[in-house]
């Protein structure tokens, strides 16, 4: 195939390319970061695009931005494969894949309304990643299905 016909979303100059991501989650990662459009930053979304290696990928370009290493950890707990790539003009600078952490703090939401990280005081969320989810260090509730329901609105 021509590179014509192979490219179906553009190069970026500056920002950051989330490679690898697993087919379908290419939402909820825009959702990890905040990304709602109206910054008015350019924002690329591809979603179940061919790959080698995961059958189907999404791929989500962000000009303009890098990324916390909270917003990379939580990303990993619904997209491992994902590669994190650093572009500064047009070339990528830096490539990482993202690794499971062992805790995640300030992106999740814990679910107990009665838990002090939830009430209005200066708490920061704070998460254990164990086997089956995320545990919340303060009232030990376990998140286990649909992580994105629980990202902290910014
Ligand atoms: N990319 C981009 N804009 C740039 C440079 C790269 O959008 N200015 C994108 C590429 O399209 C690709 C990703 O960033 O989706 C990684 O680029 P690169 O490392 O050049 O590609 P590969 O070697 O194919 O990456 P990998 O080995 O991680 O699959
Ligand atoms: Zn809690």
């Amino acid at each position: 195939m021509t590179d014509d016909r192979k490219l179906r979303v553009s190069k970026i100059r500056n920002g950051t390319v989330i490679d690898h991501i697993t087919g379908g989650q290419a939402l909820n990662v825009l959702a990890i970061l905040g990304i709602d459009g109206t910054s008015g930053d350019s924002v690329s979304v591809a979603m179940n695009m061919p790959s080698d290696r995961l059958g189907k990928k999404d791929i989500v370009k962000v000009e303009g931005r890098e990324l916390s290493q909270d917003e990379v950890d939580v990303l990993s707990l619904i997209a491992p494969a994902a590669s994190i790539n650093i572009v500064r003009e047009f070339e990528v600078v830096e490539k990482a894949r993202v690794e499971r952490p062992s805790m995640v703090e300030g992106v999740l939401e814990c679910p107990n309304h009665n838990c002090i990280s939830t009430e209005d005081e200066p708490v920061q969320s704070r998460f254990a990643v164990v086997d089956d989810g995320v545990r919340c260090e303060y009232c030990d509730t376990i998140i286990r299905d649909d992580l994105p329901a629980h990202i902290l609105a910014e």
